[in-house]
């Protein structure tokens, strides 16, 4: 295919018939009609919506992830994705990740089968005042505990026969947030939280568990919801590490949008309980308890600072809404780092 002097939305349309032909053997005649539609735009990668009607056909629907600068990674995510897909996930029928499809290497386009649901996150937006409000409890709650599930098949799944204690995983993720530190944050606050985590990580309690592959942004903005089924989207973070990460990140995430975008501190925290309660029951890798999630609060959110810096950087500046939240969760990371390190 070439792709010279066309707009990127007729590239990713002539990319989207090429694989319903491939893919679906679905021979495209002229009735048929495409519709791609941006749907998000990331720091590295924007996420497009398709759409085909062909004829008496149910429409065929995909997810087109185009990688902007780094072109491995959309690679990386689509060849993670098919590994999992075939040792596990086809045969899956509640606990899913989408079927990964198609990858382009000219366009650096991730395709992937649509999932239907709901993102916990708008879940959670538009039912947040809710007329029935136990309903809408005890929903919630078992979608949570669902998300905890999910989690914990993804982690007995890409178990390593490797043995970390939880100093040498603190160590190792120490290691990577060193080319990470963020200009939100000063020199003397990323020092002292790095040199106090070293020795937190020095006099810690000998808790040996297996590594295991790691989602790597395990948040309610990547977990669709449907009636039966859970799924979890977007594995451009995916690692191998202690799976501490995940949960931590998980719960940590849960209080700063509890605080900050739902103004439900109280109810968010009791969100982050039963996700980690249910996380441990009869969990064969490892438990985690709360202060073991502590330990890791730090190292979270010296990374959220990274990445919303990052994006605030891309920010059009007609976005005041995302760029307010961004601010006050920079603010309230900062204060809670200054508050680790005991300033
Ligand atoms: N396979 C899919 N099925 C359903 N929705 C999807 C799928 N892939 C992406 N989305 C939607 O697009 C959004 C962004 O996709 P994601 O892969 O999470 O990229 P980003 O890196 O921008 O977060 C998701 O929050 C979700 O609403
Ligand atoms: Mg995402």
């Amino acid at each position: 295919m070439t792709f010279k002097n066309k707009n990127f939305e007729s590239i990713l349309k002539e990319i989207f018939k090429f694989v319903i032909e491939k893919y679906y053997q679905v021979p495209i005649d002229d009735r048929y009609k495409i519709f791609v539609h941006k749907k998000t735009s990331g720091v590295d990668s924007d996420v497009y919506l398709c759409k085909a009607y062909i004829r008496a056909m149910t429409p065929v629907c995909l997810y087109a992830k185009h990688g902007k600068d780094y072109e491995v990674l959309t690679k990386k995510e689509y060849d993670l994705m098919l590994s999992l897909w075939v040792k596990h996930y086809q045969k899956e029928k509640y606990l899913c990740i989408p079927k990964p499809i198609y990858y382009s290497q000219d366009a650096n386009i991730l395709f992937t089968e649509r999932i239907d649901g709901i993102t916990l996150a708008k879940f959670l937006h538009y039912k947040a005042a809710p007329i029935c409000w136990h309903i809408f409890h005890r929903k919630i709650m078992e979608h949570v505990k669902r998300a905890a599930i999910w989690l914990k098949s993804f982690h007995t799944i890409t178990r390593q026969p490797i043995k970390l204690s939880l100093e040498s995983a603190l160590e190792n993720d120490l290691e990577s947030l060193h080319q990470h530190q963020s200009a939100c944050l000063s020199k003397e606050l990323f020092e002292q939280s790095l040199s106090k985590l070293y020795k937190l990580a020095k006099n810690l309690n000998l808790l040996l568990h297996y590594k295991t592959g790691r989602h790597g942004d395990y948040s309610i903005d990547n977990i669709i919801v449907s009636h039966e089924k859970t799924s979890a989207i977007d594995f451009a973070q995916f690692n191998y590490g202690t799976p501490l990460y995940d949960v931590a990140k998980f719960m940590v995430l849960l209080d700063i949008y509890g605080n900050f975008i739902y103004h439900n501190t109280n109810f968010f925290r009791s969100l982050a309980t039963v996700f980690l309660t249910t996380y441990n029951e009869s969990n064969r890798i490892v438990s985690f308890s709360e202060d073991d999630v502590k330990i890791y609060k730090p190292i979270i959110l010296l990374h959220e600072l990274k990445w919303t810096e990052l994006f605030e950087q891309e920010l059009p500046s007609k976005n005041p809404f995302l760029r307010y939240t961004i601010y006050r969760i920079n603010k309230y990371a900062i204060k809670e780092l200054k508050n680790f390190i005991g300033k």
